[in-house]
């Protein structure tokens, strides 16, 4: 813009109920030839410290228990429940309870601002994969417990027996142990890796703020 003077004004606040903390760039251009000040405001926000570590902490979660999921014994009709079939268990179980407090913080909390320039359709479609990987942390557990139940094998959490959602054997329960491994194996994978592609993509092609939205600092 001709004849106009530009100002960069930085604010950094800490909105307290969520948590975000936001810094704010706004560029205020002059223009005393057509007498209008013309504001432009970049907004740069990240995720809470604790979703920040809630995020992280599942991820590690999940790293652990498909090790832990592609070495155990295949589960048959009578297979004995050995110590890494325990711990997959264990695991699995603490991924659900750490989903479900992830999940509270998120419906309480909401998420920061979306970055500024990014397309409408890479918003809607990162929204989309999030949801699928949050009903993903909750339903590949359950399914898990169900199929153990089913099994008749006791899930024990630091030395306690949790409750049977279903009967040994019961009619109709079967298909859980199959459902359960094939969207572990693909569908939580797959989206996973579209989800982690896309945020290296950002940080490394794009080179906007997304993957540090996540990241410890921001
Ligand atoms: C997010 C958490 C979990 C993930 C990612 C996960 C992943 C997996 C995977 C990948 C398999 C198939 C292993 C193979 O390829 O042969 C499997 C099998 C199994 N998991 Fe999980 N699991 C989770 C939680 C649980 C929980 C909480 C339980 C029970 C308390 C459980 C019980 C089982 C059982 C019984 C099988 C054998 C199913 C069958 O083949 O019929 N899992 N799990
Ligand atoms: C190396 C692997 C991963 C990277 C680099 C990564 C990176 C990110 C980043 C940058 C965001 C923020 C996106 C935004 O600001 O819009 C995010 C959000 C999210 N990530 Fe990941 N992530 C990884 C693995 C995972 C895994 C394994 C899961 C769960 C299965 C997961 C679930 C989520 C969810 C549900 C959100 C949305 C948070 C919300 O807004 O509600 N991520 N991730």
């Amino acid at each position: 813009m001709e004849h106009c003077h530009a100002l960069d004004i930085a604010i950094e606040t800490h909105i307290g109920s969520k948590g975000f903390h936001r810094k704010t760039v706004a560029r205020e251009t002059f223009c005393p030839r057509i007498s209008m000040n013309a504001v432009k405001t970049h907004t740069f926000a990240g995720y809470s410290g604790g979703a920040k570590v809630l995020h992280w902490l599942i991820v590690a979660l999940l790293i652990a228990q498909f090790v832990v999921a592609w070495t155990m014994p295949e589960i048959r009709r009578d297979t004995p429940v050995t110590t890494l079939i325990s711990l997959h268990f264990t695991f699995g179980i603490i991924i659900l309870g750490v989903a479900v407090i992830r999940l509270f913080v998120r419906v309480q909390g909401g998420t920061p601002a979306p970055e500024a320039g990014i397309p409408g359709w890479q918003e809607t479609s990162s929204q989309i994969v999030h949801w699928l990987l949050y009903a993903l942390l909750l339903a590949v557990p359950v399914l898990g417990w169900i199929n153990a139940d089913w099994r008749g094998m006791p899930i024990v959490l630091f030395g306690y027996e949790l409750p049977h959602l279903i009967a040994a054997r019961a009619a109709g329960w079967q298909w859980t142990g199959d459902v359960h491994g094939v969207l572990a194996n693909f569908a939580m994978l797959i989206l996973v890796g579209v989800h982690a592609v896309a945020a290296l993509y950002h940080h490394f092609v794009m080179h906007d703020g997304v993957l540090k939205r996540m990241l410890p600092g921001r």
